[in-house]
């Protein structure tokens, strides 16, 4: 594929874990961040929304930088560029905001000069930054991903969601790093709570894969991160215990939060309950959160075609009312 002067992506937000798979497992959502990358004279930045206005404007945002990495990779020369993005995902929440800003930024810049990079490449390099292969896999693939990494390599099946599944998040109104998240994770774990969640994930796996959402409920419990991340997240424990009562096939903690989620049959007749509850529950403890009904994307991240008809504000506007 040849060069281009100019490429506009769009890049899936993602959960990960979705319980037991720490790490491992995740799925991609339609909710979306969009960029745009030009070779240019000097490098400019253009942030749109509220979702960017903490993103560094400079040579150390993060796309610019993995940009970079791809042109070293392919042994080309770009160093000035002139970066739009706009962005739906919500900005540390347990979303994928940094794994879409990573995926988005690996596969415009790859684009830009003519693709040379696989997307099995390109799943490494974005592991390797991420340190996990489960959010920038989801981006990256869209649908649902199942993968390993052994610091080199990540190895992966892509699961097509059940037309079945709906996704309820509830936003808590505050940020959490996935640094501090992960500070509060043991070390070490017991035998017993390895069985607990191996059998657990590989249920969930399976259960995906046959449309079986009735085993979801119990193959979405987890004793790796989730206990010990509760007393970050207010509400959380309360609302793991409760959440199927109100009709959700499985509930939990999006990523390393804050972002509760649940899986949802889409013809459930208890969906504005279930809402309800999650953000009262939310609110009791003090928390305020929004809460938004998404779906699984099958679609990961895109190459826009006609990036030259209109420009990048006019595009997005017609995206996200599309
Ligand atoms: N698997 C990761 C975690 C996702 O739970 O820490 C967050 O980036």
């Amino acid at each position: 594929m040849s060069r281009r002067d100019a490429v506009r992506v769009r890049v899936p937000a993602s959960t990960a874990n979705l319980g037991p798979g720490f790490d491992t497992l995740g799925m991609a959502l339609d909710l979306y961040a969009w960029i745009e990358m030009r070779a240019a004279d000097t490098t400019t930045f253009h942030l749109y929304g509220d979702e960017l206005k903490d993103v560094a404007a400079d040579k150390k945002n993060l796309v610019y930088k993995v940009a970079q990495m791809v042109f070293d990779e392919a042994g080309v020369s770009v160093p000035e560029l002139e970066i739009s993005m706009y962005s739906d995902i919500p900005f540390t929440r347990g979303l994928g905001s940094s794994a879409s800003a990573i995926i988005g930024g690996l596969y415009a810049a790859n684009a830009l000069i003519g693709s040379p990079l696989t997307k099995e490449r390109m799943f490494d390099m974005a592991t390797s930054l991420e340190g996990h292969p489960d959010n920038v896999g989801a981006s990256l693939f869209g649908g649902i991903i199942t993968a390993t990494w052994d610091g080199i390599h990540a190895d992966y099946v892509r699961i097509e969601p059940p037309q079945q599944l709906e996704v309820l998040v509830v936003i808590p109104d505050f940020q959490l790093p996935t640094s501090k998240a992960r500070d509060v994770l043991p070390q070490h774990i017991s035998l017993q709570d390895a069985i607990f969640n191996i059998s657990r994930s590989s249920l969930l796996v399976a259960a995906l894969l046959s449309g079986r959402l009735d085993l979801i409920a119990s193959a979405m419990r987890d004793r790796l991160h989730q206990p010990y991340r509760a007393s970050l997240i207010p509400g959380m424990e309360q609302i793991l215990e409760e959440a199927t009562e109100f009709g959700a096939l499985g509930i939990a903690l999006s990523g390393a939060g804050p972002t509760m989620l649940a899986l949802v049959d889409r013809d459930e007749s208890l969906k504005g309950q279930l809402e309800r509850h999650l953000l009262n529950t939310m609110k009791q403890k003090g928390v305020p959160a929004k809460s938004l009904w998404l779906n699984p994307s099958s679609e990961g991240v895109v190459v826009l075609s006609d990036s030259e008809s209109c420009s990048f504000v006019e595009m997005i506007k017609g995206e996200v009312n599309a």
